[in-house]
């Protein structure tokens, strides 16, 4: 079979290539899936660079961590999917990159009827990390702020058509003056564009001068600095991302430490996923993860948790496909597909 691999850390345009490889057998408790789409994720090309340190690959690696295949083989004591069903596909050791992909049953979920296959390519990653940040690690009141940046993104976008559902405001930061009409069409409440002045100041112009009690951030950096400092004495603050690469600072005014009891924490869906059952977020009596499910499948069949489209390239385009995903400004979710 055709399928994405690289040999060592480095850029992605660089260090991926198509390799032939044996077709991959499903062991104990494993399925195959026959891959339809696999979107090129930020958390994939962290992983390629080196950036990523929730999973070690073992080289040559194999790479695409989310996707929507259909089931082709059960390896032994396989349940929970049956052979030629659709399923949304999380491979937390990479590999959806691929004609075909070898996972754990447990991380194959059956695909809702009636949602396209590119709305199901993208049924896991983004989805419930707006959920479980905005609803239950900070679990954002109705009618508080919601200060977040990257706020053009696919997520970014999900969380602001959540927020809206919710009750709760939304403060969005951009980089571009581009995305601001877009993002007020979708329902932002605010939206500043970073380059017009630090975002603290910016912020509490329009959220009042005590600063905002809740905020996420996947930028770091001088943004996530500057957002930082728009939070609220006893604000919240979730990283859950490194678009700048950049180390975030706290402190470089002694002010910001020495008053309130803001927080820092980190959001990572790799830490939570296995921890549902035990974090207390959804009622006891059901697992967990098909609670979250339940409440994917409704938000995205009600267009609040949907991904917009992007192009789709084939496994042989690599270059482009990754080149694509981080062009600035980018529409849509780039998603590589092994069929011709
Ligand atoms: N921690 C977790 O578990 C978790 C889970 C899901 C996603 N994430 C993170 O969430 C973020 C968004 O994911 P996505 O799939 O929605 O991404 P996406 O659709 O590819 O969007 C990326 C966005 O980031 C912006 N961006 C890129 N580089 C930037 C920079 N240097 N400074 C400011 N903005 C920059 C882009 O802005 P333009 O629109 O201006 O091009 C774009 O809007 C990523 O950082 C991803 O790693 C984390």
């Amino acid at each position: 079979m055709k399928a994405i691999q690289f040999d060592a850390y480095g850029e992605p345009a660089e260090v991926l290539a198509l390799a032939d490889r044996p077709v991959p057998e499903p062991g104990k408790g494993e399925v195959r899936i026959r891959v339809l789409a696999s979107p090129v994720n930020p958390s994939d090309l962290l992983y390629v660079r080196g950036h990523y340190s929730g999973v070690e690959p073992r080289f040559p690696a194999p790479v695409g961590f989310e996707g929507v295949g259909i089931v082709d083989a059960l390896g032994p004591g396989a349940h929970g999917v049956v052979v030629g069903q659709r399923v949304a596909a999380i491979n937390g050791q990479g590999g959806n990159w691929a004609e075909y992909a070898v996972l754990p049953a447990g991380s194959s979920l059956p695909a809702p009827d009636g949602i396209p296959d590119e709305q199901v390519a993208s049924f896991v990653v983004n989805p419930a990390s707006a959920i479980l940040m905005v609803r239950h690690v900070l679990a954002v009141p109705r009618g508080e702020w919601l200060l977040q940046s990257a706020a053009g993104s696919e997520l970014g976008r999900m969380i602001i058509r959540l927020a809206k559902r919710d009750g709760i405001r939304t403060l969005n930061v951009v980089r571009r003056r581009e995305s601001v009409a877009e993002l007020e069409a979708l329902g932002a409440d605010a939206v500043i564009v970073s380059a017009d002045g630090p975002i603290d100041e910016q912020v509490r112009d329009i959220a009042g001068r005590e600063g905002v009690r809740y905020a996420i951030d996947p930028v770091v950096g001088q943004a996530g600095t500057e957002m930082f400092r728009a939070l609220h004495e006893e604000g919240r603050m979730l990283v859950y991302g490194s678009l700048t690469g950049e180390p975030i600072r706290v402190g470089e005014d002694p002010r910001d430490i020495l008053s309130g009891r803001r927080t820092l924490e980190v959001f990572w869906l790799g830490y939570w996923l296995p921890r549902l059952d035990d974090s207390g977020f959804y009622a006891a009596g059901a697992p967990a993860a098909s609670q979250l499910a339940q409440d994917i499948e409704a938000l995205m069949r009600d267009d609040v948790l949907v991904t917009s489209p992007g192009r789709t390239y084939a496994l042989d385009e690599i270059g482009s496909a990754v080149a694509e995903a981080e062009s600035a400004g980018r529409h849509g979710k780039v998603l590589l597909t092994a069929a011709s």
